[in-house]
């Protein structure tokens, strides 16, 4: 049996986060330069669509640049925004044709002129799809997205728009980039790091965490199944005992 053939079809998360990290190591292996890791990183974020779609999960985000990122060596960034442009420009035609909502979360604003116009476009372009969302967090930390809710509630909170007893975790939902889509079940990191890293801090409270050494690069369909696998042996309990789980 493969192992797509040993994930259980009725138990598929609805929503994966990943954390590719590793592209740095991987180049750094074999005497290359940190941009050559990320290049070779495109391959690993095609395969994972791909597996994602194949096996019918509804949501996957992508950490593919952090609030933090900003501050790595300027060729560095200006290469992974190339890359970016270039990367929706390739695989939109893919997209589409295999029914894939793009779009994304983080700071759009403070991307380059040239990165959002095509970012939006391919927003546009697939707008119409129904099958798998791949959501970018581009420029995105978690601290960002959860201080931007707080200043627009105070706002609501200060125009009597809104009242301080409405404020719940619902209600908070609706202020975070990610409004529109289920929290995670599933949290894959590759590269061996055992950190977040401010990423949907606030939408992980229950997800399920899964760690692996593969770098980035070398993430492949098997190494995405082997995680739902690992995903589907747990006990999610949500703070119950187990034997209320299994009422
Ligand atoms: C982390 O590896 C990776 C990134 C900061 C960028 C991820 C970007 C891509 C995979 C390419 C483009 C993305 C899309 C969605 C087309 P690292 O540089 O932190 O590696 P290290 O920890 O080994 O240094």
């Amino acid at each position: 049996m493969t192992i797509k053939e040993e994930v259980l079809k009725n138990q598929i998360p609805q929503h994966i986060a990943i954390i590719m990290d590793g592209n740095g190591r991987w180049a750094k292996k074999r005497g290359n330069n940190r941009i050559f890791g990320h290049k070779n990183g495109v391959t690993a974020v095609r395969e994972t669509v791909e597996a994602a779609a194949e096996i019918g999960v509804k949501y996957l985000t992508l950490y593919a640049f952090s609030t933090e990122n900003w501050a790595r060596p300027k060729d560095e960034v200006t290469a992974l925004m190339s890359l970016l442009v270039e990367s929706i420009h390739n695989e939109l035609t893919t997209l589409l044709e295999n029914n894939i909502k793009l779009r994304a979360i983080g700071n759009i604003d403070s991307l380059p002129g040239n990165v959002r116009q095509n970012l939006n476009q391919a927003i546009q372009k697939t707008s119409h799809c129904t099958g798998l969302t791949l959501i970018l967090a581009l420029s995105y930390s978690s601290r960002w997205e959860i201080i931007e809710a707080v200043k627009k509630i105070s706002a609501e909170v200060k125009n009597n728009k809104l009242s301080i007893d409405a404020i719940d975790v619902q209600l908070f939902n609706q202020y975070l980039n990610t409004n529109e889509y289920p929290d995670p079940e599933l949290l894959i990191r590759t590269s061996g790091e055992l950190r977040i890293s401010n990423f949907l801090l606030y939408q992980i409270a229950y997800t399920e965490l899964y760690f692996t050494p593969v770098l980035w690069p070398d993430f492949r369909k098997d190494d995405f199944f082997k995680a739902i696998l690992d995903y589907q042996k747990r006990e999610r309990r949500f703070g119950k005992t187990s034997e209320q789980i299994k009422k």
